[in-house]
């Protein structure tokens, strides 16, 4: 269950809600296109659902899912497990907007701090995780598969929520 206020004004009248079981099939087809080297199975998002330390939204637009984000949250640490817009809704401030639900998703669930993972050939998502108050802390060479290296981003989330 959400704890935060879902937003209500985004573009072009999209509807950001929570994911349920229903929406992995949907989900997953994106995940295969938009993350091709390091998708995620089908039974990794079923098992990230049905976690109560997990808050998964699906972003959809004219009753089909356009993006998608989750986040972890255990003790004062949260995590950004996932965040994603396929390439024909990108720049509409869909990725901003779930990025600052799940801050204060996981805030409202006493998170301090969040972190994550992303690839250091990804700039534009960098720029998105820098402007809403990510700073990089640290180098995980050759994390991914296909030896890409891994930037861990944190942002502190104490008095800021709203951030
Ligand atoms: C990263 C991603 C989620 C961003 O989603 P998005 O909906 O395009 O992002 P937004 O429209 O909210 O824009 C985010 C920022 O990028 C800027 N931006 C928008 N369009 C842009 C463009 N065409 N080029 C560069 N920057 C752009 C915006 O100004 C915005 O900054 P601001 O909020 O400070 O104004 C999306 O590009 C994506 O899904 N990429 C593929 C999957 C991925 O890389 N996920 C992240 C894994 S760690």
């Amino acid at each position: 269950m959400l704890e935060a206020q879902l937003p209500t004004d985004l573009a072009d009248g999209a509807i950001l809600r929570e994911m349920t079981l229903h929406d992995i099939e949907a989900v997953h087809t994106a995940e295969l296109a938009l993350f091709p080297a390091d998708a995620w199975p089908v039974e990794m998002f079923l098992a990230e659902l049905t976690h109560p330390s997990r808050a998964y939204v699906v972003l959809e637009l004219d009753g089909k899912i356009i993006g998608y984000a989750g986040a972890m949250s255990v003790a004062d640490t949260a995590d950004i497990q996932t965040i994603a817009v396929l390439p024909e809704y990108e720049g509409r401030g869909f990725g901003r907007a779930m990025l600052d639900f799940l801050h204060r998703e996981v805030a409202a669930r006493q998170a301090e701090r969040v972190l994550l993972e992303v690839r250091a050939d990804n700039p534009r998502a960098q720029d998105l995780y820098r402007r809403s108050g990510y700073e990089h802390i640290h180098t995980r060479p050759h994390y991914y598969r296909d030896g890409v290296d891994a930037l861990i981003m944190q942002k502190r989330l104490k008095g800021t929520e709203n951030d």
